[in-house]
């Protein structure tokens, strides 16, 4: 028996039965209580309030940073939000998809692309973000990947000290609570942190597959999060008995009713930073809540944790960034600095996809047995196919042939999903990538009507040579950044990924996957079909027509020494030229990681808490 029409369902069902008992056990156990309790009775945000510390946006570093500031009972921490509250769709992993159709996603989109996303309407590319306490982390895929020692080393050496891999590991470290079979004693996992890494417990026959053909195809089994990188590996995700573990879950939820120094203000949302011009000192925000202008004042500092996209707006909104920018919006120019000049990306491919003869494996949200739907929901069980991270079961960290980076530093990710965008029927995937319809009825529509099993290999570069940008169209807070990506605008970002599907069809051809019947789905990509199907150039039209990216922006304020014509914030995360503002998100990141960025994000909060406590204590 399925559920089909699963969300409106799923929904029904969880809060229909609000009378159970067992089920209101489950509900405390999500916290959803506690979730209430802030929706019901939000902090109401007072006139010229006064805090020592004012963070913009709640999201995986700036929830990190307000718990760790707010564990000084004599700081007054504010943590303002524009969006709202987590709900069970949130919590579910399997629904990760459908987020970013919902109000919890800003929803930006690229400019059209010349190069890149020649399948979305319009070709532009879909460049979701968090709108919600937890921020992206609460619409993520849950991926928890740190990146390799080569990455954070090459911070150091670019004059970010104190960046280096030995002195950002503890940080990683203080953050992760992991639950992983096998790493018990491992020296790159702690067990005491905030935020839940584990094993995804359901696993299709599928993934088995993978992992066995990968290591047939010479790819060791690795933990990509411990001393080497190369290989493959089961998926390790940000859940906690099979829900979804955002930042706000895992630093927020269990500390906020005992702190009464942490003021925590959602569906606020910041229009500029106040600063003081003659000593270029941050004193403040200005934000708008139901409707009504407020201005909190800062004894200390403003910390900007807005994410890649927002943060560069607010500095831009406040007077600082490239001078032409903003003569050209008509904002007084405080400071002169690169914001937003760089903007770094991780572009995949959204294939290929293999199709199986295994039934019942692949993961299509919109069919879940109801046995499995029940059991999650009422009896907290983790096993089902609710827990499933969107899908994401397996990675695999490779070299290209081509690369020039050392050969412990990967150029090529493979992420297995047990399914495509026939997951959940052309609905939330399709709609959340901007994908045309035409391209879901050629390529998956048949899949879906069929329930045939099948999986999807994204390949994704982690080194590109594109470099985007990010600017503002107008002085208005509410309107859209105008985002630039620029994807494969060099080649040779291209030529990586046809390596990488090269290799990972070299994989579909090991006796594992070979067992259970994997073959190429072999319909043409719309716009490529004057090209022999799995040619080179039939590839590479692909990747610049399934354009999929993972959503890794990065760089928009970029963390450097001030003598670097490009960098915004310095190594203490410090605006150049700037007093009592700080930057504290994925945007200081100065160069694309080899990682998804979600645990970077948590690992700059922990650290800037550092930071801070040792410049105020
Ligand atoms: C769909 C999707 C899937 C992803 N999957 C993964 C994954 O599986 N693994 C992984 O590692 N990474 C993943 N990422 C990337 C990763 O989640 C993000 O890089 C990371 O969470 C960003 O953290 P952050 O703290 O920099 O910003 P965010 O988490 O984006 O937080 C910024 C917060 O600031 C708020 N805000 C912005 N402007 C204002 C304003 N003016 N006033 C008030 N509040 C404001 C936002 O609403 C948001 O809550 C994914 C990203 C997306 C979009
Ligand atoms: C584990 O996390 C806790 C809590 O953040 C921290 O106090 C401890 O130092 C961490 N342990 C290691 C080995 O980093
Ligand atoms: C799947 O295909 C493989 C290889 O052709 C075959 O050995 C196996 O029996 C098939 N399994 C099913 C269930 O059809």
């Amino acid at each position: 028996m399925y559920l089909v029409a699963p969300l409106t369902t799923f929904l029904f069902l969880s809060f229909g039965s609000l009378a159970s008992p067992r089920l209101f056990d489950q509900l405390q156990q999500l916290g959803a209580a506690n979730i209430l309790n802030l929706v019901l009775h939000p902090n109401v945000p007072q006139q010229q309030a006064s805090y020592d510390f004012i963070i913009v946006g709640a999201g995986a570093a700036g929830c990190a940073l307000a718990a760790r500031l707010s564990e000084n009972p004599n700081w007054r921490v504010a943590l303002i939000e524009a969006g709202g509250v987590e709900n069970f769709v949130h919590l579910t992993p399997v629904m990760a998809g459908y987020l970013q159709s919902t109000a919890s996603n800003w929803n930006y989109k690229s400019v059209p692309q010349r190069l890149s996303c020649w399948g979305m309407h319009n070709n532009e590319c879909a460049l979701p973000r968090g709108k919600v306490l937890g921020g992206t982390s609460a619409i993520n895929y849950m991926i928890y990947n740190r990146g390799n020692r080569h990455d954070f080393d090459a911070w150091a050496q670019r004059g970010n000290h104190g960046w280096s891999y030995a002195e950002v590991l503890p940080y990683f470290l203080r953050s992760e609570s992991a639950q992983l079979q096998g790493l018990e004693h491992s020296p790159y996992h702690n067990h005491s942190g905030p935020l839940n890494v584990e094993d995804v417990k359901f696993r299709s026959q599928m993934v088995h597959a993978f992992v066995d053909a990968s290591v047939q195809a010479g790819h060791p089994r690795t933990d990509y999060n411990g001393q080497t990188q190369l290989g493959v590996s089961y998926v390790q995700a940000n859940t906690l008995n099979g829900r979804r573990h955002s930042a706000f879950s895992a630093y927020i939820r269990p500390i906020r009713n005992q702190r009464s120094n942490l003021h925590i203000f959602p569906f606020s949302r910041v229009n500029r930073v106040l600063i003081e011009s003659a000593t270029k000192s941050a004193y403040g925000v200005e934000f708008v809540y139901k409707n009504k202008k407020y201005t909190f004042k800062t004894r200390r500092e403003v910390i900007l944790s807005a994410g890649a996209f927002n943060s560069p707006q607010l500095l831009m909104l406040s007077g600082i960034g490239p001078a032409d920018n903003l003569k050209a919006i008509g904002v007084p120019l405080v400071q002169a600095l690169p914001v937003g000049r760089r903007l770094y990306d991780h572009m995949c491919h959204f294939g290929p996809t293999f199709v199986v003869n295994t039934t019942g494996q692949t993961i299509y949200s919109t069919r879940v047995p109801i046995a499995e739907t029940l059991t999650y929901l009422l009896a907290g069980n983790p096993n089902t196919r609710l827990s499933s991270i969107g899908g994401v079961e397996s990675l695999a960290f490779l070299k290209s042939p081509r690369s020039k980076l050392p050969k412990d530093w990967p150029d090529l990710e493979l992420i297995l999903v047990a399914g495509s965008l026939a997951s959940d029927d052309g609905t939330g995937l399709k709609q959340g990538a901007n994908f045309k319809d035409e391209i879901y009825d050629t390529l998956y529509r048949q899949l879906e009507r069929n329930q045939q099993d099948h999986f999807t290999l994204l390949v994704m570069q982690f080194h590109p040579k594109s470099v985007g940008r990010l600017w503002l169209r107008d002085a208005n807070p509410a309107s859209w950044p105008i985002i630039d990506p620029k994807y494969f605008l060099d080649p040779e970002d291209v030529e990586f990924l046809l390596d990488g599907i090269k290799e990972s069809i070299r994989i579909s051809k090991m006796p594992a996957l070979q067992a259970i019947g994997a073959r190429l789905l072999d319909r043409l990509v719309p716009g490529c079909e004057s090209h022999r199907f799995a040619s080179d150039d039939y590839w590479r039209c692909s990747i610049r027509t399934l354009s999929y990216t993972l959503h890794h922006q990065v760089a928009t304020c970029r963390m450097g020494p001030a003598t670097d014509p490009t960098a915004v914030v310095s190594s203490q995360l410090k605006v150049h030229g700037m007093r009592r503002l700080r930057v504290v998100d994925t945007s200081v990141i100065p160069l694309p990681p080899t990682a998804h960025t979600n645990a970077a994000a948590f690992m700059i909060g922990e650290k800037a808490a550092d930071l801070i406590r040792g410049e105020w204590n």
